[in-house]
């Protein structure tokens, strides 16, 4: 049996990033991962390939429509998507290769197979060849992740009916692609396939896109992807599904009940959600149960067991990357006995659609709902010179500030680069910043950054350019 001062089971980025931090503060770690290559959700099957989708498919886009006719630049491409396909693969497989690397260089044991807690301290690995390594660990760190939450009625055949990692390798354009869930996935891939040529309907049960979003916002990017083609059924639910040899024949009705219509799909993507993974994990062996909502709660990373510690999307809160990534350092730095915390209220959200929408803090309602009196600074890009002359002006940036001191509460933005600049408003949040601090600060010019001071020059009607 090998003893460790750290055993962490999972090796997204919850349990990669706790892995290095570990290895970083001269803990002995062990990370241990069933799938083939480290990285997990996000490396293998989320943030990364589909990132590489939407940057294929948006130049694909670019060329074959009137974007690049526009600025004078005449091409007839061809779509090969074997090579775009291929060209994803090779990105992630060189990524996930990279977090191998950063467990040698930090003293990190990749243990590979699946982990099962066998009470308190230990942990029983069963290898792909059927091969058992037991290890003993001071502390445990759950960092299993999620996966997609599925629906009654319309079962996931992995052929015609796909979750978000069938979308991100179709072998085919589909004809008619139909998404249940208006959510995050639904509108990212979405997006890869219209502009890749497919008919995209997206079907969702509330009567809004991305239900947790400022609601302006929300609505701003249904109004530019309705645009560029995409159909909503908003308010609306699927009560089955029949898959045929090249096709679903998908049952639709009110989401109040009411007359049943029948939709045609070559391919249907199921994105309602993910859930907590922890199946086969053993929770039973040290008395830990899921919430009635599947969740493993934790406080301040600890969960009720001793010695047994969680992190990412298996636990509470937003389930993204970088959450992941501020748990994980923050439960290693604890775990090592040092003081650590997690801003929750400054952890950013953003949508890789076209134009993109980037968010951090507090939306509107969410401000009137705690009876939170707010200014708000606006500012349009389509007043911005860097957007305009790029012909990329869709979009705002609104900043909400309190009343009384004028200490930024939220940042909501939709339109180009935003994912890039929402950072900013971070740290000068993270800095308890005023709306007057960011106004202060010279941008350079032209960039589609000077949005983001004349928004919070905005806050006190100063805004220059519009
Ligand atoms: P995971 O990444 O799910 O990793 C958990 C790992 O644990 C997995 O590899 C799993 O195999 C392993 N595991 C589970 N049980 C065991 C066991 N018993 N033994 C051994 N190993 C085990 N987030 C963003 O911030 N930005 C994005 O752009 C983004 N895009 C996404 C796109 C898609 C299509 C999807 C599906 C998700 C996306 N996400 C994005 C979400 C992001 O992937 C997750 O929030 C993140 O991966 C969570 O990290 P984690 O370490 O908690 O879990
Ligand atoms: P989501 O929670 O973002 O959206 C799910 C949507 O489905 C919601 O709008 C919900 O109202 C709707 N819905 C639920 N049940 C339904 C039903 N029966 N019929 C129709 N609609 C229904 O979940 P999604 O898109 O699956 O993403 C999962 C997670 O992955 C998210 O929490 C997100 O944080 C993460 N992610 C993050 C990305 C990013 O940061 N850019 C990209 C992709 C995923």
């Amino acid at each position: 049996m090998s003893a460790y001062d750290v055993v962490i089971i999972g090796g997204g980025p919850g349990g990669y990033n706790a892995a290095i931090r570990a290895g970083q503060l001269g803990l002995k770690v062990a990370c241990v991962e069933g799938r083939e290559t480290l990285g997990g959700t996000c490396l293998n099957v989320g943030c990364m390939p589909s990132k590489a989708l939407l940057h294929a498919s948006e130049l694909y886009e670019a060329a074959a429509g009137k974007e690049f006719a526009d600025l004078g630049i005449e091409v007839k491409p061809s779509l090969n998507l074997a090579q775009m396909m291929k060209q994803k693969d090779e990105s992630v497989a060189s990524l996930t290769k990279g977090i191998e690397f950063l467990f040698r260089k930090n003293k990190v044991d990749w243990i590979k197979g699946w982990g099962r807690i066998d009470g308190l301290g230990r942990v029983v690995v069963t290898a792909a060849d059927g091969a058992v390594v037991e290890l003993q660990a001071k502390d445990i760190v759950i960092a299993t992740g999620s996966q997609p939450t599925s629906l009654p009625g319309v079962t996931i055949d992995h052929r015609r009916i796909i979750d978000s990692t069938g979308a991100l390798s179709l072998p085919e354009v589909p004809r008619h692609l139909v998404v249940i869930g208006a959510g995050v996935i639904g509108l990212e891939l979405g997006s890869v396939w219209r502009r890749l040529g497919s008919q995209v309907t997206v079907v969702e049960y509330l009567d809004r896109i991305c239900p947790g979003l400022d609601q302006e916002t929300g609505k701003a990017l249904q109004r530019s992807l309705s645009k560029q083609g995409v159909t909503f059924k908003l308010g609306s639910k699927v009560s089955g599904a029949a898959i045929g040899e090249d096709g679903v024949e998908l049952s639709i009705e009110p989401a109040g009940g009411g007359a049943v219509e029948s939709l045609q799909a070559d391919y249907v993507l199921v994105a309602i959600g993910r859930r907590p993974y922890i199946e086969g994990l053993g929770l039973e062996s040290i008395g830990l149960e899921p919430n009635a909502r599947g969740v493993l709660e934790n406080h301040r990373s600890r969960s009720a067991a001793d010695g047994v510690w969680i992190i990412g999307d298996v636990t509470s809160g937003p389930m993204l990357a970088h959450k992941a990534e501020e748990e994980a350092i923050a439960c290693i730095e604890r775990i090592a006995g040092k003081g650590a915390e997690v801003n929750y209220d400054v952890i950013p959200s953003v949508i890789y659609t076209k134009p993109e929408v980037a968010c951090v803090g507090k939306s509107e309602e969410q401000l009137k709902a705690e009876g939170h009196s707010y200014k708000v600074g606006k500012f349009p890009f389509t007043a911005n010179s860097r957007a305009k002359i790029n012909h990329e002006a869709d979009g705002f940036v609104k900043v909400l500030a309190d009343e009384r001191t004028d200490e930024i509460l939220g940042v909501h933005m939709i339109g180009p680069s935003v994912s890039e600049m929402i950072g900013e408003y971070c740290v000068a949040m993270e800095f308890a910043a005023s709306s007057a601090d960011v106004a202060l600060i010279c941008h350079p010019h032209p960039t589609r950054s000077e949005a983001l001071r004349q928004a919070a020059m905005a806050v006190e009607g100063w805004a220059m350019q519009a």
